[in-house]
């Protein structure tokens, strides 16, 4: 039996341990971290997301901003609203919810956002920084997968880690966070991807795997070390007539068959997404005090 890696409860751990340093930060009379966010549209996910985010900053006892934009805005707009965000002392950092619609640059939202206010860590200054190991923000999901790896004490020094996915957000920060001369980090990685090779086999050796395709159920038993740490990022919807909503969260592990092979795993729902929030309130109270990028 593996021991379940629970994101939820130690989510709401941190989450007070900020809430007490903000209520001390008001105690001193400073204001309270603002954290400001933008949606463009009414997807499901990003809808849920930010909702999440909104409820977050209460719970931390945070000023949050929500601005949304119909998906017809236009470039020009939304890089004015970025432009009124650096510029506002006000908002201590800031996130603009991803993934915005066709007609959209991306990457120039992302590159507009003053990299001290860049809660997400997904400006190039600040991948770059922590791809060289400097002070920085780093992007939510794989902060907090690093925060249950230290929490729950999975040791990474000198182990194999297999990523498994890519993607700007998660698989590529992912392997580089853990191959950093630190802890959790210190690790042999090997990154996976749509076009790789014998995954299986070069899953089977791994001490750690973490999980980021958005492929359900992609990771099977016969996949999985005995032993081993299976961090699973998947949350792709999966329709399910049995809930009242008519969908369910999947990862991209098959928990039931994994679950009493491996070491330790995380569920979904109740893993690594609960950590993605909470990391993001780390960042904002770190952008809030200062501690990465001074303030003027
Ligand atoms: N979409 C999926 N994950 C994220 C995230 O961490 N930040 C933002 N801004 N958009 C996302």
């Amino acid at each position: 039996m593996a021991t379940i890696i629970d994101g939820k409860l130690t989510a709401a751990t941190i989450k007070a341990e900020i809430a007490a340093r903000v209520a001390e930060m008001v105690d001193l009379g400073k204001r309270r971290p603002h954290l400001a966010a933008i949606l463009v549209g009414h997807d499901g996910g990003s809808e849920t997301y930010v909702a999440n985010k909104v409820k977050a900053c209460e719970e931390c006892g945070f000023t949050s901003t929500l601005v949304r934009f119909e998906d017809t805005c236009t470039q020009d707009e939304l890089m004015e609203q970025i432009a009124k965000f650096n510029a506002d002392p006000d908002v201590d950092g800031f996130i603009v919810q991803l993934p915005l619609p066709r007609h959209l640059d991306e990457q120039a939202v992302i590159e507009a956002i003053d990299p001290r206010k860049d809660v997400d860590g997904f400006h190039p200054i600040n991948v770059g920084r922590m791809s060289i190991g400097l002070p920085c923000f780093v992007s939510a999901t794989p902060a907090g997968i690093l925060e249950l790896l230290d929490r729950y004490q999975i040791p990474t020094s000198g182990k194999r880690c297999v990523v498994l996915g890519r993607s700007n957000i998660v698989g590529k920060p992912m392997a580089m966070l853990m191959i950093q001369k630190r802890q959790p980090g210190d690790s042999t990685v090997t990154v996976c991807h749509s076009h790789t090779q014998g995954i299986k086999e070069i899953c089977r050796e791994a001490d750690i795997i973490i999980a980021a395709l958005g492929q359900p159920g992609f990771v099977t038993a016969d996949m999985v070390k005995p032993g081993a740490t299976v961090i699973d990022v998947g949350t792709t919807r999966v329709e399910d007539s049995t809930r009242a909503r008519g969908w369910r969260l999947c990862g991209d592990v098959d928990f039931k068959a994994v679950e009493p092979i491996a070491g330790a795993i995380t569920p979904v729902p109740g893993g690594v997404g609960p950590m993605t929030i909470c990391s993001l309130m780390i960042n904002t109270l770190k952008a809030a005090t200062g501690e990465i990028y001074p303030r003027n």
